[in-house]
């Protein structure tokens, strides 16, 4: 599958089937992140993948009960954790050098959404979570000071069929020569 193929025809799958993912194509998904371009090439992404039900069962407890990845966080056969080492991305010798701050999100974005379309065009689904309990998913997975878990998805084979989520008009979203033209 190209890229753009992979771009059109993502989405987020919150059903899986039980059966494994394979030891190949989770390294390859992997090395898919680790390929992200990153400031200054500091690669500040870590990345935790839980495959022990209770593991799982328990960073399924750190989302709310309303979110709709709740149930695919304990079914999956795995899961997988993205974590950032802070301070690194956006500083230099310890300075913050823009009016963003940390960078650290859009670095574990990069690397995160190259493993999501390296996931989907193996066949295997993934959702994005970040509304859930980061503090308590760092403390049982052990994530040491200096780092922070930023998102998780589950991984596997979907056990369902989405229909695209609508998106903006390119002409609400891109502007030339000047904001609003
Ligand atoms: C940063 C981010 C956080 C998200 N968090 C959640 C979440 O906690 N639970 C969930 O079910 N979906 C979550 N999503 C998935 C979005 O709802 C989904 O990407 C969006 O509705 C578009 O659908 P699509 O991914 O199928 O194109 C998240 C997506 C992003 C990018």
């Amino acid at each position: 599958m190209d890229v753009l193929e992979a771009i059109r025809t993502r989405r987020s799958i919150r059903k899986y089937r039980t059966d494994p993912v394979d030891d190949k194509a989770l390294e390859q998904v992997l090395e898919a992140a680790r390929q992200a371009p990153s400031w200054a090439n500091t690669q500040c992404w870590r990345f935790v993948v839980v495959r022990d039900s209770a593991t799982k069962g328990k960073l399924s407890d750190t989302l709310s009960e309303t979110n709709p990845a709740r149930d695919a966080m304990r079914n999956a056969p795995l899961v997988i954790v993205a974590c950032a080492q802070l301070g690194k991305a956006g500083l230099k010798e310890g300075q913050v050098r823009t009016d963003k701050g940390d960078w650290f999100m859009f670095d574990v974005a990069l690397a995160m959404h190259n493993l999501v379309l390296a996931a989907h065009s193996l066949g295997l689904g993934t959702v994005y979570v970040g509304l859930f309990d980061a503090k308590e998913a760092a403390r049982i997975l052990a994530v040491p000071e200096g780092y922070c878990v930023v998102a998780m998805t589950p991984l596997g084979h979907p056990a369902e069929v989405k229909d695209a989520r609508p998106r903006k008009e390119l002409s609400e979203i891109v502007f030339y020569d000047r904001w609003g033209a």
